[in-house]
């Protein structure tokens, strides 16, 4: 499924712990698109929820996305590793291949993602 094309605010940075991810519904070309957003110091990263292994969400709680430390994406289902810069996947059963990145922009304080 393709990334949302429409410019969309989500919510404030403040909003999301640091570091912590934070979960989305966003319009995409074909329905509803889960998302989320990770935050760790100045990055700020946003992928569509779905583990490049198996095709299902990664996260089991709400807003789960990183290890204990908040340094790397975790999922939940079979433990892949993901790095929060880029999304790829360096160890578990889909070592190599990446989640599927958003852009991803500040507006006024708030998270946004689409609108490239
Ligand atoms: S479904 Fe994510 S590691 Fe298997």
């Amino acid at each position: 499924m393709p990334p949302p094309e429409a410019l969309t605010v989500l919510f404030p940075l403040d909003s999301i712990p640091d570091p912590g991810a934070r979960e989305a519904v966003v319009d995409g070309p074909d329905g509803p698109l889960a998302i989320f957003v990770v935050r760790r110091g100045p990055t700020v990263r946003a992928f569509v929820n779905q583990c490049p292994h198996l095709g299902v969400p990664l996260n089991w709680k709400p807003d789960t996305f990183l290890d204990s430390q908040g340094r790397i994406i975790v999922c939940a289902m079979h433990g892949a590793t993901f790095g929060i810069d880029d999304g790829l996947c360096d160890g578990g059963p889909c070592k190599g291949r990446s989640l599927r990145p958003l852009a991803v922009s500040l507006r006024n304080g708030s998270v946004a993602v689409g609108g490239t």
